[in-house]
């Protein structure tokens, strides 16, 4: 795999304010044209409802169920359905901003991408990103949300409560508290931490970093326009942790995305077609 040459590096004034606040607004990690190509290659996937089957698609916040409209749709891993976004300037920047925060080892991915349809599309609601993650590690790393237009505060552009990458990961729940449902809610209970809350607005090939404990949420869609997002991460290797700890909202998850994902398995090692699901 051949990266583009990356166009960005963070200034050490960029730096300092990301590791004291705990993300960070970027004008440029990428250019208009790359959008503008990516974002046909975006639409292509979510019209095609790519990795629904192995349950790599699914509704965010809702509980998925059959023939009903996802509110949010989510694909993870979604360069393995479009080559378009195999090598990006913004995976290229997103490497270069990694290996700058925790040094040269670290490297950048695509991780998912979310579709707020318009006039529709639910929130997404406050959340750590590490509290979907594995308990057993510690993390070394940072999500980078690009919009595949401008984002707005009425299309759903990117929120955070600054400095909150400082707090432990805090008490979360499935939204609604439906175990069938993927996305988490912060749980009311830590609803004191949301103040300060800092909006992000960016133009086309801007993009925002924030660290895995970094509190954020985007609100709904009410414009007319869809809201296309892929969101790259960028790590050095997590580390396993001495001392345990649990995410119970995990353990009692019960999304059907994951009887997809585990039907897939079972076929490709039975080697069967797959059958609709
Ligand atoms: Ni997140």
């Amino acid at each position: 795999m051949a990266l583009p040459k990356p166009t960005l590096r963070l200034t050490d004034e960029q730096i300092a304010f990301y590791r004291r606040e705990g993300y960070l607004v970027l004008d440029a990690v990428t250019t208009v044209d790359e959008v503008t190509r990516l974002r046909a290659a975006y639409d292509r996937i979510f019209a095609d409802r790519a990795g629904r089957e192995t349950g790599n698609q699914f509704d965010l916040a809702g509980p998925g169920e059959q023939g009903s409209e996802a509110a949010l749709p989510q694909i993870l891993g979604y360069a393995q359905y479009a080559p378009e976004f195999a090598e990006t300037l913004m995976l290229a920047n997103a490497k270069v901003i990694a290996q700058q925060l925790f040094g040269e080892q670290a490297s950048a991915n695509n991780g998912h991408a979310i579709y707020k349809p318009p006039r529709t599309g639910a929130p997404t609601p406050w959340h750590q990103d590490e509290a979907y993650w594995n308990p057993d590690f510690d993390y070394f790393s940072f999500s980078m949300w690009v919009p595949l237009q401008e984002a707005t505060l009425e299309n759903g552009c990117m929120h955070f409560v600054p400095r909150s990458h400082k707090l432990e990961v805090l008490r979360h729940q499935p939204i609604n508290n439906d175990p069938r449902i993927h996305g988490l809610e912060l749980h009311e209970t830590e609803h004191h931490h949301l103040k300060n809350i800092a909006a992000c607005p960016l133009s086309p090939g801007g993009a925002t970093i924030h660290d895995s404990r970094t509190l954020h949420h985007t609100p709904p869609n009410v414009s007319d326009i869809p809201r296309r997002a892929v969101i790259l991460g960028g790590a050095a290797p997590a580390k396993k942790r001495a001392t345990p700890r649990r995410f119970p909202w995990n353990e009692i998850k019960k999304p059907p995305r994951l009887a997809r994902a585990l039907a897939a398995e079972a076929r490709a090692k039975a080697d069967q077609p797959p059958s609709e699901l």
